[in-house]
């Protein structure tokens, strides 16, 4: 829930995300189609997508309507219209309704779009992070819908089992450096205060994410969030936990060793998260 003050304004980060209106909505009843035939749509939201048939001409719409129900709350509102049906707004091709599923809800949709003849292939799923799985159907008159799990693979940890991995040498890091490294997929960041090591994995749900200098940010690309160096989420929109750390030791040789095989949560961070550099400084001649 949003709270706003007296001058409409929300101390909630959340409600900041996006450009829309700040009204407090926290829930919707219906959505509302136009389609060209009830009789073809009824049996699409029936049998296909599984909707019970709640009745017809219920509602005070100018058509023939059909309300139907899923098994939430929500309730879908058909209405038959003589006009051409138009699925999307013009340039707006990826308008389309999500419904997220349990992983058996899931199963048995795949099951019933496919023996009612439906591709049910996901053709983003490069783009997807570990645990999502996504299927597009579209109603009778276009209308698209994406139907989505996250199975607990989504949020699990990872870790590689490759023990623990050598990450340079002090002197290869200036204050602020970033370094990615692939085995163990681990980050290597050099603050004013140390050294601290990154597990990549994004703790939205284990996207894999970038450093992207010219933003001076993490990036994960599966759904947006980013992250400072700090490892905290600096995102409006979504709001997750720290970044994980990996053990990070500096021998006196200034030599780095990381180990991504054991993962540190956090709430946020702290100083005494850095690993300095002073004994290697001191054992180098202090020119580090
Ligand atoms: S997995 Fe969702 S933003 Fe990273």
């Amino acid at each position: 829930m949003v709270h706003f003050d007296a001058k409409g304004r929300s101390s909630d980060r959340l409600s900041r995300g996006g450009n829309g209106p700040k009204a407090p909505i926290s829930g919707f009843s219906h959505l509302m189609f136009e389609v060209k035939d009830l009789d073809r749509s009824e049996a699409f939201y029936r049998d296909v997508i599984g909707c019970d048939v709640i009745g017809r001409n219920l509602v005070n719409e100018v058509g023939p309507n059909l309300l139907m129900g899923l098994n939430t709350i929500h309730r879908i509102l058909l209405v038959q219209v003589d006009h051409e049906v138009v699925p999307f707004r013009p340039n707006s091709s990826s308008i389309h309704h999500a419904l997220f599923l349990t992983p058996e809800q899931f199963k048995a949709a795949q099951e019933r779009f496919k023996a009612h003849g439906y591709d049910i292939d996901d053709n983003r799923a490069q783009f997807r992070p570990r645990g999502e799985y996504s299927m597009d159907i579209f109603d009778p008159d276009g209308h698209r819908y994406q139907v989505q799990v996250r199975t607990p693979e989504a949020t699990a940890v990872i870790v590689e089992n490759v023990g623990p991995q050598p990450a340079g040498n002090v002197r290869d890091y200036a204050v602020g450096d970033v370094k990615s490294f692939v085995k163990g997929k681990f980050i290597v960041v050099r603050m004013g205060g140390g050294f601290i090591a990154y597990s990549r994995w994004c703790t939205h749900m284990n996207g894999l994410l970038k450093w992207e200098p010219e933003h001076w940010r993490f990036y994960c690309p599966m759904h947006g969030v980013t992250y400072n160096r700090k490892g905290e989420s600096i995102d409006f929109c979504r709001q997750v936990v720290p970044l994980r750390t990996h053990p990070l030791s500096i021998a006196n040789d200034g030599s780095i060793t990381v180990d991504p095989d054991k993962v540190i949560h956090r709430e946020a961070f702290d100083e005494e998260q850095l690993t300095p550099a002073g004994t290697a400084v001191a054992a180098t001649g202090g020119t580090i």
